[in-house]
């Protein structure tokens, strides 16, 4: 049974708000770079890969529900940042929004009474969880490092050990 037509509208929402977000990371990625912090540039690098397989992730399902996936603009993401504290942040502030998201998407497959969907989401749903989180506990180590050059440097080695997961199956 194909998806209702409320939430291919939905879905197709989303996939551009998961795109948008790999937009995002990758765009602080390059501002950690710039600011010679080369670990937090790989981690957000490896961030924005995750937010592509999640785009990836409800496309495939969509094309699989005998949905018509339409790829809407990528809205321009901000370029400059005030610190690497203000980068995570935001971050945690998107991930609330993307969080927020889910949950109104997962309202409409509930309306639609589309069993299917719901179980798919609820894998974001779960990953909402672990993405606030990871924000808030890098955000508590900055605040730990508290502007010490030597210690932001150790935890910038630390950042750089994030690994990839495994693309979304
Ligand atoms: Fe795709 Fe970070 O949520």
């Amino acid at each position: 049974m194909a998806v209702s037509s409320s939430l291919q509208v939905a879905f197709n929402r989303h996939i551009n708000a998961e795109f948008y977000s790999s937009y995002l990371y990758l765009s602080m990625s390059t501002y950690c770079d710039s600011i010679d912090l080369p670990g937090f540039s790989h981690w957000m690098r490896i961030q924005s890969q995750e937010e592509y397989d999640h785009a990836m992730r409800i496309l495939t399902y969509l094309e699989d529900r005998d949905g018509r996936v339409t790829l809407l603009p990528i809205e321009q993401p901000a370029i400059e940042f005030d610190s690497v504290e203000d980068v995570m942040r935001q971050t945690l502030g998107h991930e609330q929004h993307v969080t927020q998201l889910i949950n109104e998407l997962y309202a409409v497959a509930a309306e639609s009474a589309d069993f299917a969907s719901q179980v798919m989401l609820q894998w974001f749903v779960n990953e909402q969880v672990e993405e606030e989180k990871t924000a808030r506990d890098v955000i508590a180590a900055l605040d730990k490092v508290a502007g010490r050059s030597d210690a932001l440097l150790l935890l910038d080695r630390e950042m750089a050990a994030r690994v990839p997961t495994p693309a979304a199956a």
